[in-house]
């Protein structure tokens, strides 16, 4: 059976939004929609109005955050809320995402938190899991993508982790050039579906998981042929359209 393929591209901290205009005019004009995959897109902020205005004819194309707040509104400034997000046309958001873990220190607590809310405000949320190099040389990758999938959920039911999207990004295969083989990665994606059916028994097998850390034209066939890898979360090679077209017609 074909499997049903999620494509997510975070353009972290890029495409201004005369960037992103030029990126979905191109992009919008080359891409028909397929029946077995999803096109998301996950621009700075600034852009999403961009993109959420270039794709309102097509149900194939979505468009999300790369982090919320988890208070829905107040005096947090430079941070954005669930609520926020979404009545400016976003139906997503990016979860824990490695460089928010590690570059401005979210804890696993926090990520939770920000599920619930992503879930109160009506967001799809695409919880971000993934391991170190010291922690893969350690042995522990196993043990730290359950738990950090498992404080991610840890503040919902069953039913909103069903619809969840999960990614899987190695911290030292993102923007390294360095990718996971497609046997590593599978290795943890069928970890994680093992933890999902715990979580949301049978419907725990339908939440697609992503693959995300140096993806592009010429490692994606391979990686989307690996057991349990349902798509690819990718950055750097998201941000020019003719590369990102590529990688979704795969
Ligand atoms: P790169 O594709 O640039 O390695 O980034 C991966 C990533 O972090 C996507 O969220």
């Amino acid at each position: 059976m074909k499997k049903s393929l999620v494509f997510a591209a975070n353009w972290k901290m890029n495409q201004a939004p005369a960037d992103a205009t030029a990126f979905m005019r191109t992009f919008v004009g080359q891409y028909t929609r397929q029946q077995d995959r999803r096109v998301l897109f996950f621009p700075s902020a600034v852009s999403l109005h961009v993109v959420v205005g270039a794709i309102k004819e097509r149900g194939d194309l979505e468009a999300g955050v790369q982090n919320i707040h988890w208070e829905d509104k107040g005096a947090f400034t430079g941070e954005t809320s669930g609520t926020l997000a979404r009545s400016a046309g976003a139906r997503h958001a990016l979860i824990g995402h490695s460089e928010r873990r590690h570059v401005f220190g979210e804890t696993d607590e926090e990520t939770g938190k920000k599920v619930v809310a992503a879930i109160r405000a009506g967001l799809t949320p695409t919880i971000c899991v993934g391991e170190t190099l010291a922690q893969r040389e350690a042995a522990e990758t196993l043990a730290v993508v359950r738990r950090q999938l498992r404080a991610a959920v840890s503040g919902v039911e069953a039913a909103s982790v069903a619809s969840a999207i999960v990614a899987y990004e190695p911290v030292w295969a993102i923007g390294t050039g360095k990718n996971a083989t497609p046997a590593d990665a599978s290795a943890v994606h069928v970890a994680l579906r093992a933890e999902l059916r715990e979580i949301a028994g049978e419907r725990g097998g339908a939440v697609p998981i992503l693959y995300g850390g140096s993806v592009n034209r010429s490692n994606v066939d391979a990686l989307l042929a690996a057991a349990e890898v349902g798509g690819v979360l990718v950055g750097g090679a998201s941000l020019d359209a003719e590369q990102w077209l590529a990688i979704v017609r795969t």
